[in-house]
């Protein structure tokens, strides 16, 4: 089964730990005129920690926000000096649902913060699910998607858990508690698209789906390959060849920027080779599909999954089937 968490921190990019040195002036990208049209800010406070989460977060400590937004300001600023940023899309991503509190957070009260949300004036929502969780049943997912829908939010993202490491989770399967079911997972996934399709959002990428007009632009960016800057702790930037990530650690990262020294972990050089992979394994799991130039020496491979019905051709992009969308990982591993 496939998932794609699109926030920023989930790029593809060898994670950078507290301890590694700051970035030397010649890892950064030279200034550039070229403008730099996305923005991510990563914002890395959450109420409770969810044990299937490996996104860089914190438990929320009230006393340390200020300086945090500081040292985003900051950041903003030292980093306005290197780029010319003219934002079209700035993506506020990591623990927002502190916004809410605890009580709004538990389960079965998702309702009831749409609601609110909707009184409140929001006309652009999303609703996050997840399947394939321990003891979940196609009868409880099935009531989900049927809530969801009457919500009728603007946008729907249905990830499929994946047991990482580092998690409360991992360890538990790890140890046989929790097990993986493939087949159990095609199912619950088969059921998302059928519900969804029918209620009439597009199913843009492999766990996404949003009303027509409603789908996301800035993880559009990501998956076109688009240069971003990342600012907070762990936010990763992208800008031509280079690819850097911030400090995984918020205490270190506001000592860092209010001290006037980078938050920026090495980086790395992106090769011509490196970007059309993941441009593929990006594209692949968008309604768009590949393009045709990025799989010219995969012939063999399309061709053999067009005939498996995996993949159809759609003005010249090589796109999933609604078969090919359960097996989107391993159609993409067998390009890259
Ligand atoms: C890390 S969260 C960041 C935004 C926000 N804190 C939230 O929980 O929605 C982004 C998405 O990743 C999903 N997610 C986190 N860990 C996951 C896992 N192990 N498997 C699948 N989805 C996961 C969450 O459900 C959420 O949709
Ligand atoms: S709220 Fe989001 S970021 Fe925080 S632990 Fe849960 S999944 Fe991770």
């Amino acid at each position: 089964m496939s998932n794609s968490r699109n926030h920023n921190p989930g790029a593809v990019v060898a994670a950078v730990s507290a301890s590694e040195p700051r970035a030397k002036s010649g890892d950064m990208p030279a200034a550039t005129d070229a403008s730099i049209r996305h923005l991510y800010v990563h914002i890395p406070f959450c109420a409770r920690i969810c044990p299937y989460c490996a996104f860089y977060k914190d438990l929320l400590d009230r006393s340390q926000t200020w300086r945090f937004c500081e040292a985003i300001l900051r950041e903003l600023d030292q980093t306005r000096r290197s780029f010319v940023i003219s934002p079209e899309t700035i993506y506020f991503g990591g623990g927002t649902p502190t916004a809410l509190t605890t009580a709004q957070l538990e389960l079965r009260q998702a309702e009831e913060s749409f609601r609110s949300l909707r009184a409140a004036g929001f006309s652009n929502i999303n609703v996050d699910l997840m399947f394939g969780l321990p003891g979940q049943t196609i009868d409880q997912w099935k009531a989900t998607l049927g809530t969801s829908v009457a919500l009728q939010p603007e946008h729907v993202s249905a990830y499929c858990l994946t047991y990482e490491e580092d998690t409360e989770f991992f360890v538990r399967h790890a140890s046989g508690e929790f097990r993986q079911d493939a087949d159990g997972d095609a199912e619950f996934f088969d059921m998302a698209m059928s519900i969804l399709e029918n209620a009439g959002y597009e199913h843009y990428e492999i766990s996404n789906y949003a009303r027509p007009g409603f789908s996301s632009v800035h993880n559009r960016a990501y998956w076109l390959g688009e240069d971003y800057l990342g600012i907070g702790p762990s936010a990763v930037s992208t800008v031509g060849t280079r690819r850097w990530q911030n400090v995984c650690d918020y205490r270190i990262y506001i000592d860092r920027v209010l001290s006037a020294q980078s938050p920026r972990g090495p980086g790395e050089t992106l090769t011509d080779e490196m970007k059309r992979m993941e441009r593929i394994a990006l594209t692949l799991r968008t309604r768009d599909g590949v393009s045709a130039s990025d799989l010219k020496h995969f012939a063999p491979q399309t061709n053999e999954f067009i005939a498996l019905d995996l993949l159809r051709e759609s003005n010249g992009n090589f796109v999933l089937t609604r078969k090919g969308k359960a097996l989107a990982d391993s159609v993409a591993e067998a390009f890259l």
